[in-house]
């Protein structure tokens, strides 16, 4: 697990990095793509690019990590709409490449066994970006997630629905109870996974990732478990991180010929 420590904007550089030099090199690469506030900044700078540099996803393909279930078609905070007007519709990547678990679906069980078919048939996911929740969830695994588990139907907790409020004009009764996910599995089945998270009230979340004990408590920490991820942090998010000094140390003195 590679930790970087820096400021916001360069964290977003860093990402968008990582996925342009994926998908130079193979222009049909498969996108694990999250919502919510964090990878904002990481896919404004994708557009950027596109618009000023020529980037091209053409050819790439995009998976979402979660749905709510039960939000009518088009709603604005359904994740399908949200990754629509933030990325999809502003570069020269066709909505139809990008594909999210069906929140609607009549029988949700079987659209999550579609979903993880439907990763598998597109040869499994190259790069997945990630946030964290404040209880340590990624994607929709909430504390006491099998650390093996699939796509499926989940129960979202108090805090998250809480913290996911201010999308839906601050009433948490307006937030979605269940959701759609991809599994811890899924995740772990991606072939390099990008985390990011800014702000004080990430902190906890962020120090049990790194450096707490693997535990279903905070479903994070099971990236430990992974070969390749890479957890960029902001000063806030990192500030309860124990081994700060030496990852800034090991961030600075990290070789130009070893990429992310
Ligand atoms: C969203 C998702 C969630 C968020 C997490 C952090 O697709 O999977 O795990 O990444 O809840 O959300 P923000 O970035 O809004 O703090």
């Amino acid at each position: 697990m590679e930790v970087v420590i820096d400021r916001s904007e360069t964290l977003a550089a860093l990402a968008a990095d990582a996925i342009e030099a994926l998908v130079t090199r193979r222009s049909d690469a498969v996108l694990g793509l999250a919502t919510g506030s964090t990878p904002s900044s990481v896919y404004d700078e994708l557009v950027r690019r596109h618009a000023e540099e020529g980037l091209s996803f053409a050819g790439v393909r995009g998976f979402l990590l979660d749905e709510y279930v039960g939000l009518p078609e088009g709603h604005p905070e359904a994740y399908r709409t949200v990754i629509e007007r933030e990325l999809v519709s502003r570069l020269d990547l066709p909505t139809e490449s990008v594909l999210g678990p069906d929140g609607r679906a009549e029988d949700l069980a079987a659209a999550c066994t579609g979903y993880e078919q439907a990763i598998a048939d597109a040869g499994g996911i190259d790069l997945q970006i990630l946030g964290i929740g404040t209880d340590g969830h990624v994607a929709f695994n909430e504390p006491g997630s099998s650390l093996a588990s699939r796509t499926r139907i989940k129960t979202l907790t108090e805090q998250t629905r809480r913290d996911n409020a201010r999308f839906f004009d601050d009433e948490v009764d307006a937030v979605p109870q269940h959701v759609l996910t991809q599994g811890l599995g899924t995740i772990m089945a991606a072939r390099h996974l990008v985390l990011l998270a800014m702000g004080r009230s990430k902190a906890e979340a962020v120090h049990q990732l790194v450096e707490g004990p693997i535990s279903a408590m905070w479903p994070a920490t099971i990236l430990q478990m992974h070969p390749h991820v890479t957890v960029l942090v902001d000063d806030g998010a990192a500030s309860r991180l124990q081994l700060a000094a030496y990852y800034r140390e090991t961030w600075q003195s990290k070789p130009d010929w070893q990429p992310l």
